[in-house]
């Protein structure tokens, strides 16, 4: 009995990791496609080009390491405007972002 829900227990616990790493569904994506167009884009301008915040394009982000841009959406930058987003995206939305901010556009490979 007990091992049973002890089986169970590790079988959710790998299908949550197994959540959080795989990348977001098409429909996840458009979602945030929109999202840094108009939330984002609130702050950093709405080509991305820079506003209140710095600019996001390639160029821009060009040398600063991928995990480093990662730790700067899901934590924010403390005594900045730029706001933590950890609390309401995963970290797969996150990389996604990272990633979609170094490509430049949706659908391009990224080079690490
Ligand atoms: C309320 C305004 C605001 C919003 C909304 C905002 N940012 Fe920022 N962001 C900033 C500011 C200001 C900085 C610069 C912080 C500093 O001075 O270090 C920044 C910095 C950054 C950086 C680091 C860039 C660099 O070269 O230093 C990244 C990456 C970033 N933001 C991504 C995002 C993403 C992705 C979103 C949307 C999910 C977002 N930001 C929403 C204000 C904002």
């Amino acid at each position: 009995m007990w091992r049973r829900i002890g089986i169970v227990a590790s079988s959710l616990a790998v299908s949550a990791a197994l959540a959080q790493s795989a990348a977001p569904s098409a429909q996840r994506q458009a979602e945030l496609e929109s999202m840094l167009l108009q939330d984002c884009g609130s702050c950093h301008g709405l080509t991305l080009k820079g506003g209140l915040g710095p600019a996001l394009r390639p160029q821009a982000l060009a040398g600063k390491p991928r995990q480093w841009l990662i730790d700067t959406i899901r934590d924010g930058r403390p005594g900045t405007a730029m706001p933590p987003w950890g609390p309401i995206l995963s970290d797969a939305d996150i990389a996604w972002l990272a990633d979609r901010l170094l490509r430049g556009a949706p659908g391009k490979e990224v080079k690490r």
